[in-house]
């Protein structure tokens, strides 16, 4: 199946579940910035939750609101209980700490699994993990490759490739580029995610059972770019647009039902 059409069998089950809750599950989202990728991000987020009748709201905050002043309004957030849970979008301008920010979300509420202490996994990783399985590709024992290694993608993938029995390397911009080639020329499974446009080429060779999943996003005036060229010659590469964002996105509305559901055990 492809992302697009596996996105939409499970927002079709998530549909026909939230239509038999009487108090709708409610997602918040906070957003302190301009920028274009958070827009689109924002936007399919409440697009996402009107179609499969979650309640969601949108606070857009101005930009030189300070750390206190947002913290007061988290703390608000995590003490009103109408929020099932709520999101602060990143990036938050610099004289904000993101870690702080992270930290003050309750873990009860963290609908992104950002906090050390939640029980919820990332959206990006969990999201791409998710979508492996429903394609029954073997992760057990499998050479995983990530390439990036950010706190949003890279460290929390690695983590779970790992819980998932892979064999686990993680390369970034300070790895040779002759080791990069011999980690690549191996890997089962690779994951990239480091933002700079066709770096997954036919300079490197891959193992045609080879499923290449591409987290990049780069814009220009011809449109959305993946880090991987398309139609590498592997089994399974994932496009982008219409790859792992979708599945990121979906990742959210499931983890903010795993937090309904538990609240209301
Ligand atoms: N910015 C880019 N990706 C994400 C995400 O998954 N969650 C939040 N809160 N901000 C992001």
């Amino acid at each position: 199946m492809t992302i697009k059409e596996y996105v939409k069998f499970r927002k079709e089950e998530i549909h026909r579940y939230v239509s038999t809750l009487i108090t709708k599950p409610r997602l918040a989202i906070i957003q302190v910035n301009e920028d274009a990728g958070s827009n689109a991000y924002v936007k399919g987020k409440l697009k996402d939750c009107e179609e499969l009748l979650i309640n969601a709201s949108l606070n857009n905050l101005p930009l030189d609101i300070s750390e206190e002043e947002l913290l007061k309004i988290i703390d608000e957030y995590n003490k009103d209980d109408s929020i099932d849970g709520f999101i602060v979008q990143m990036p938050l301008p610099k004289h904000i700490n993101e870690e702080t920010i992270k930290l003050a979300i309750s873990p009860s509420k963290d609908v992104d699994g950002f906090h050390p202490l939640s029980q919820l996994n990332p959206c990006t990783p969990q999201g791409i993990i998710n979508y492996l399985h429903h394609e029954n590709i073997e992760l057990c024992g499998a050479n995983a490759l990530v390439i990036g290694r950010s706190n949003i993608v890279g460290k929390p993938m690695a983590k779970l490739l790992l819980k998932e029995n892979c064999n686990v390397t993680v390369v970034h911009s300070k790895t040779k580029p002759e080791d990069m080639a011999r980690y690549i020329e191996n890997a089962d499974v690779i994951v990239v995610a480091i933002g700079k446009q066709g770096f997954l080429d036919n300079r490197f060779k891959y193992k045609d059972s080879a499923v290449i999943v591409d987290v990049g996003i780069s814009r220009d005036e011809t449109g959305l770019h993946g880090d991987a060229i398309p139609n590498l010659p592997v089994k399974l590469q994932t496009p982008v647009p219409g790859g792992v964002g979708l599945l990121t996105r979906l990742a959210l509305m499931e983890n903010l039902l795993k937090i309904y559901e538990q609240k209301h055990k």
